[in-house]
């Protein structure tokens, strides 16, 4: 295809602005997909994406397009908006000329929407402000096209305006990509070099690598080299998704398609690493991607000790398609051999360990996620604790710093107060406060790590009645008054209750675990205590009182559907315990730090 026709976009938005529905309709009405064949949320092909209804994975798609007679080819890019993957939103960017902004008209920018706009920015793009759900009742598109208009410096009058459910305005929006977005330019004879910017695995295909060609071409049957790793395959198959994935000869430059090369190793296909041809190398690779950083982390654990093997191979698989991932293996007293996994968020752990018991058919315990802390010793020397259960019990603690972030909350004014009293009760600093229009503020904190990743922004959203959003960035550590608090089941400290909190918190912390330990473990054959303690000083205590568990009892020789029933019930409750010490421990129990912050 000759680039001049080509046209590369994405679109960017805050979760639920309408991303996905907009990519329906331009399916639709570039008639790649008949209304016969429609269904919602065509491009969200994992079961989790479309139960939840978010997008996860970035998806590249080809559509032909004619505007004036002339074709073109448009490529979409559909992009995550949780603040999670944030990483993967930059990766699709760079394989992009141009991004579509879209912005509810019912609510107006995000804390997501600038985060990725400034992202769409620093890539250099060019940038279509767009105005989504016109057909809403309660949207005000004037109001919120001024909005967009003060933040991206252009007139309210070139903000589009479109209906993604009824497909009013998305073809004006499809001539505006044709005409505005660059096409893209590269060297079509200089050695090949594509960019990776997705690798999956495919059960039958292996794996299948998603690249986008800067300069040169890369063909079927031909000896591709990958720069970073050296490693040298045959191209397999060559193809483009339209919708579904569809065999090619070459992709030349500027396009998107996909590469498979019969590679079962997962390793070998690294997002952000250059494709060049083997006998024809290009002498410098591009400029790839920064790894992201993990910024929690928890422990994952078969409760099958044998499954150990299974989970194993399971990340490696997972990390191919989720480079964001890393992993190590870890044991616990309590949980066995399991592994120490870094996650960019809570969604992205969730998401992680749902997609690893249902694509690999495991059960799991996960334990409470935190934040990395290093510690430094008064003889000078450090640990970096990616674990409270390494945190060092010899020797003396000079200071211990946590990861902090700077925190940006987009908030109707009239919540102000609550939310300056929230980001101060999780020890934040406060950088900014400007107001983006009359009745809407951005408000910029600087916040520990550890107090907004857990459960700050259910408290955020129910305190504005769901009308925030937040976004956060790295900005370094801090020292800070940290201690850890251990919890003793039976007398035996448990490794994987153990927590590094705030001493000004310690206390309470300990007290909210021990009571929710004591609701969460159901009644033994014997008295189990449960302690929590700082070293060898106990802060709180509770009892579970003894038991004899016998479900059958009530039933008083009754119905026998009934005992079934019942027994069925008790079994089910029995698949996520685990047996810690004497101890038969719910997996709740495991996160039950979670809801005690
Ligand atoms: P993520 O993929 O999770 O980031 O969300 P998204 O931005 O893709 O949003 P999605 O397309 O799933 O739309 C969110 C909700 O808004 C859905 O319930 C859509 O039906 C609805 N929606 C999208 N566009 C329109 C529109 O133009 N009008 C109206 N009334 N509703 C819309």
């Amino acid at each position: 295809t000759d680039p001049a026709i080509i046209r590369n976009f994405c679109i960017i938005a805050h979760i639920d602005h309408g991303k996905s529905t907009l990519a329906d309709r331009m399916l639709q009405l570039t008639g790649l997909v008949d209304d016969r064949s429609m269904r919602a949320q065509y491009l969200d092909r994992m079961d989790i994406e479309r139960e939840r209804g978010i997008t996860i994975k970035s998806q590249a798609v080809r559509m032909p397009y004619e505007k004036d007679g002339q074709p073109y080819v448009l490529n979409m890019i559909d992009t995550p908006g949780h603040v999670d993957f944030t990483y993967e939103v930059s990766r699709s960017l760079e394989a992009c000329e141009g991004a579509v902004l879209l912005v509810d008209a019912a609510q107006g920018i995000e804390a997501q929407t600038l985060a990725n706009l400034y992202l769409a920015i620093d890539a250099d793009l060019h940038i279509i402000p767009v105005l989504n759900k016109i057909d809403l009742p309660s949207a005000q598109p004037e109001k919120y096209a001024a909005e967009i208009a003060g933040i991206i410096g252009c007139d309210p009058s070139e903000v589009l305006k479109v209906s993604a459910k009824t497909g009013e305005g998305v073809r004006e929006l499809l001539d505006h990509i044709v005409a505005e977005i660059p096409a893209p330019v590269g060297d079509a004879e200089a050695p090949a070099r594509a960019l990776i910017f997705d690798s999956v695995y495919d059960t039958y295909r292996g794996v299948v690598t998603y690249v986008r060609v800067v300069d040169g071409e890369l063909s079927h049957r031909e000896r591709i080299l990958m720069m970073s790793t050296k490693a040298t395959h045959e191209v397999l198959e060559v193809g483009v998704i339209s919708p579904e994935p569809k065999k090619v000869d070459r992709l030349a430059v500027g396009e998107t398609g996909y590469l498979i090369t019969g590679v079962k190793e997962v390793r070998q296909s690294r997002v952000g690493d250059t494709v060049t041809s083997a006998v024809r190398p290009a002498s410098e690779a591009l400029s790839g991607y920064q790894h992201p950083n993990p910024m929690v982390y928890a422990g994952l654990y078969p409760i099958d000790g044998d499954d150990f093997p299974v989970l194993r191979e399971a990340l490696e698989k997972l990390q191919l398609n989720d480079a964001a991932l890393t992993y190590e293996p870890e044991t616990s007293g309590a949980l066995g051999f399991g592994f120490r996994i870094g996650f960019l968020g809570l969604l992205h752990m969730e998401i992680v360990r749902e997609r690893l018991e249902r694509e690999f058919n495991l059960d799991l315990i996960s334990t409470a996620p935190n934040v990395v802390y290093r510690v430094i010793m008064e003889d000078g020397s450090e640990h970096i604790v990616t674990n409270p259960s390494e945190y060092p019990t010899s020797g003396k603690i000079a200071e211990v710093h946590e990861p902090v972030v700077k925190a940006t909350i987009l908030a109707p004014a009239e919540y102000i107060g609550t939310i300056l009293e929230l980001c101060q009760t999780r020890r934040g600093i406060q950088q900014g406060l400007d107001y983006l229009s009359e009745d809407r503020v951005e408000i910029r904190y600087e916040l520990p790590l550890a107090e907004i990743v857990f459960d700050f922004f259910d408290a955020l959203k129910s305190r504005t009645k769901g009308y925030a959003s937040l976004d956060y960035d790295e900005a370094g550590e801090q020292a800070a008054d940290l201690v850890k608090v251990d919890i003793l089941l039976h007398g035996d400290p448990v490794d994987a209750f153990s927590a590094i909190v705030h001493k000004d918190k310690a206390y309470a912390y300990g007290i909210a675990m021990a009571g929710k330990l004591k609701e969460l473990i159901p009644r033994q054959q014997f008295e189990v205590p449960i302690q929590a303690a700082i070293g060898a000083r106990v802060i709180a205590r509770e009892t579970i009182r003894a038991i004899r568990k016998d479900v059958l009892a009530k039933c008083y020789g009754g119905d026998i559907s009934r005992k079934r029933k019942l027994l069925e019930k008790q079994k089910e409750g029995k698949k996520r315990m685990k047996m810690v010490g004497r101890v038969e421990v719910p997996q709740e129990a495991f996160v039950a730090a979670l809801s005690t912050g």
